[in-house]
């Protein structure tokens, strides 16, 4: 069945919705985008998303084409006539339409952004079979640019690490620099010691998951230690528990790296806890 998206004001059939081949989105990955899921028809964490969608839009000097309370009402609109359950809502922001290739940036004042929104339906996205037996990560280098800080929407070397994953039988790619593992193509990652939860410490060599920012909020109200540093693929691999977090996966335990076995194989208890707190949380506290 068709859907209804979201394309510079307007609410149409996704057949019916046409950006210029001129969108430097389209031409340079000129953009920014945000994932938020949706739980019980409701969002999930849509302040976080929406603050960081301003900070990637800062960062870029690039203008909003629409507030905050407008945003809502969007997303809101757009779950209600797809009727989304349980699912997501994919929000992209580009410099606009120029109407010709060139780097230099146009004047925002002359350009407008474009701005598209679309659903996902995801059913049994909280019940998740994946989450019962765990993903397997492989792990590559991680060669992308130096500000994976702003989500912008140069994704094809995340989709490659996907692709590399997927030729080796595994779920995912965790990307590895100078030893240490920076993040997984479209997750945080962490492994657990003992009781203790390991993830690598904000800066721009990752994105600053919003699921991440709850998760840890989460944890250390259950008095569950955590401690952000950066943690080596041996390290992991020697590790009790592994697992990812995003706002398409929540919490996801990891059960081998490397074709390595990780604990026993198993989601362990930390994860498997953690993954029920958020989405109990996320229940109560999605809009
Ligand atoms: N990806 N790191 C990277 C590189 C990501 O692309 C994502 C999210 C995350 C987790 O961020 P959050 O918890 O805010 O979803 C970390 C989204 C889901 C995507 O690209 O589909």
């Amino acid at each position: 069945m068709s859907r209804i998206v979201y394309v510079n004001g307007e609410y149409l059939p996704e057949e019916e919705a046409k950006i210029s081949i001129f969108d430097r989105g389209f031409l340079m990955a000129d953009g920014v985008y945000e994932v938020t899921s949706v739980l019980d028809g409701k969002l999930v964490d849509f302040e976080g998303h929406i603050a960081r969608l301003a900070r990637s839009l800062r960062e870029l000097e690039m203008a909003s084409p629409a507030t905050t309370e407008e945003l809502l009402e969007i997303h809101r609109e757009l779950v209600r006539r797809n009727r989304i359950d349980e699912g997501m809502v994919y929000l992209q922001i580009t410099r606009g339409n120029p109407g010709d290739r060139d780097f230099v940036y146009p004047d925002p004042h002359n350009v407008p952004s474009t701005i598209v929104l679309f659903t996902q339906s995801k059913p049994g996205l909280a019940d998740s079979p994946l989450a019962k037996t765990g993903m397997k990560v492989i792990t590559i280098p991680d060669i992308r640019w130096g500000r994976r800080d702003i989500k912008t929407i140069q994704l094809l070397y995340p989709s490659m690490g996907k692709m590399m994953a997927r030729h080796k039988g595994a779920d995912d790619a965790w990307m590895v620099e100078d030893g240490a593992v920076t993040e997984g193509t479209s997750n945080n990652a962490y492994i657990v010691v003992g009781q203790t939860i390991i993830t690598r410490e904000l800066s721009s060599d990752i994105l600053h998951g919003i699921t991440r920012a709850a998760v840890l909020r989460f944890a250390a109200e259950a008095q569950m230690e955590v401690v952000e540093r950066p943690f080596t693929v041996e390290e992991a691999k020697a590790a009790d528990e592994a697992f990812v977090t995003s706002a398409t996966t929540f919490v996801m335990p990891v059960v081998e790296i490397d074709g390595t076995q990780i604990g026993d194989g198993a989601p362990g208890p930390v994860s498997t806890r953690l993954r029920e707190i958020y989405i109990e949380e996320s229940r109560i506290d999605a809009i």
